[in-house]
C-alpha cells in the first residue's frame, strides 16, 4: 500500500442488521473496517480485520462477504473473498456504503456448508461536498472521434459568477497516480475541455475523471465521472461514392467505410429515402 494513502473524511462504523441464516454457531463480524483513498478519483481500497474471537480457529477457513452500494447503477454488489482487502469503484459525489460479514467453512461450521455472521460491520461515508453545488461543472462528456482522438468537454456551473479556472485530472488502472490534462481546450481564455490522443486513454477499462478548480469566491464543487472509451466512439461521416440506376427504376447506392480507426465489423448503416412523386424512383 502506498504511503500517500489517507483516510477519507470522517467515518463512522455501525454494527447493525441481522442476517436470516441459522446461527447455531456464533460468528462475529469483521472489525476495523477502513476505506483508503489512494487518489485514484473513485477507485477505493477497503481493508478490514477478522474478529478477535476467530483468530485461533485452526480447523476452519474464514472468508468474508463484502457488500457495497454501486451508486452508478443503484444496486448492491456482493463479493466473497478470503482476503482482508478489496478495491472497488465508487462515485465520490455520493454516499459510500460498505457492509462486511464473516463466513466460516470447515469443521467448525458443523457440517453445514457455510456459517455467516449474524451481524455485519457497516461503514458509511459522506462525500466531502467542497463548495456549493451550483459551482459543479455541467454536461461533462467525452467523444472519441473516429476512434483517433478524444475530446472531453464541460459547461460552467449554473451558479458560477466569476470566471474560474478548471483543472481536469484522470486515472486508469495502468497509471500509478492521477494525471492532469496536457492539452486544454479554451473558449475565451476559459478552460472548457481537454484533448487526448487515443493512446492516452485505453479502451475496455474504467477511466476516472475529476474536474475541479478554485475561484476568488472560494472552492468549486468537483465533478467525478467514470467512463469506458469504447462506448464514446463517434465515426466520421460516411460518403456515398456511387449512385447507379438499375432496371425497374431501382437506384443502387454504394458507400465507403468512414475514415478513421473504427473497425468495419463495428459499423451499421441506416439509409433514409424519400420517393420523388414526379419520377417515381425509389
Ligand atoms: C453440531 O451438530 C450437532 C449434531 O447435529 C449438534 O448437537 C451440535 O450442537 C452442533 N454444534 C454446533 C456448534 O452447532
Ligand atoms: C483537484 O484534484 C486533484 C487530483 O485529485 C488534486 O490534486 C487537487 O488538489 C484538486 N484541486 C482542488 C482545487 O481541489
Amino acid at each position: 500500500m502506498s504511503s500517500t494513502m489517507f483516510i477519507l473524511g470522517v467515518t463512522f462504523i455501525l454494527i447493525i442488521g441481522w442476517s436470516n441464516l441459522s446461527d447455531s454457531l456464533k460468528v462475529d463480524p469483521p472489525v476495523d473496517v477502513v476505506i483508503l483513498d489512494p487518489g485514484h478519483l473513485g477507485n477505493l481500497h477497503i481493508h478490514w480485520k477478522p474478529p478477535a474471537s476467530l483468530l485461533n480457529l485452526i480447523e476452519c477457513s474464514q472468508q468474508f462477504q463484502l457488500e457495497y452500494l454501486n451508486t452508478y447503477r443503484d444496486t448492491w454488489i456482493k463479493i466473497r473473498t478470503s482476503q482482508t482487502s478489496f478495491k472497488a469503484q465508487f462515485d465520490l459525489e455520493k454516499e459510500i456504503r460498505v457492509r462486511i460479514y464473516t463466513l466460516l467453512t470447515g469443521v467448525c461450521a458443523n457440517g453445514s456448508e457455510v456459517v455467516m455472521s449474524t451481524l455485519y460491520t457497516e461503514l458509511v461515508q459522506q462525500p466531502a461536498h467542497l463548495g456549493p453545488a451550483g459551482t459543479r461543472v455541467q454536461n461533462f462528456e467525452c467523444v472519441f472521434y473516429r476512434r483517433e482522438y478524444i475530446e472531453c468537454t464541460w459547461l460552467k456551473g449554473h451558479d458560477e459568477t466569476v470566471a474560474s479556472q478548471r483543472r481536469l485530472f484522470f486515472w486508469h488502472r495502468a497509471l500509478g497516480h492521477a494525471k492532469e490534462c496536457q492539452h486544454y481546450i479554451y473558449s475565451n481564455t476559459i478552460r472548457r475541455g481537454c484533448n487526448f490522443t487515443h493512446q492516452a486513454l485505453p479502451e475496455f477499462t474504467n477511466i476516472n475523471f475529476c474536474v475541479n478548480g478554485s475561484s476568488t469566491d472560494g472552492p468549486l464543487r468537483p465533478a467525478f465521472h467514470s467512463l469506458q472509451m469504447q462506448n464514446q466512439i463517434k465515426p466520421a461521416q460516411t460518403t456515398v461514392v456511387r449512385v447507379q440506376a438499375g432496371p425497374d427504376r431501382v437506384l443502387k447506392l454504394h458507400w465507403e467505410c468512414p475514415q478513421g480507426r473504427v473497425p468495419r465489423h463495428c459499423l451499421e448503416w441506416e439509409v433514409e429515402h424519400k420517393q420523388d412523386t414526379r419520377t417515381g424512383i425509389h
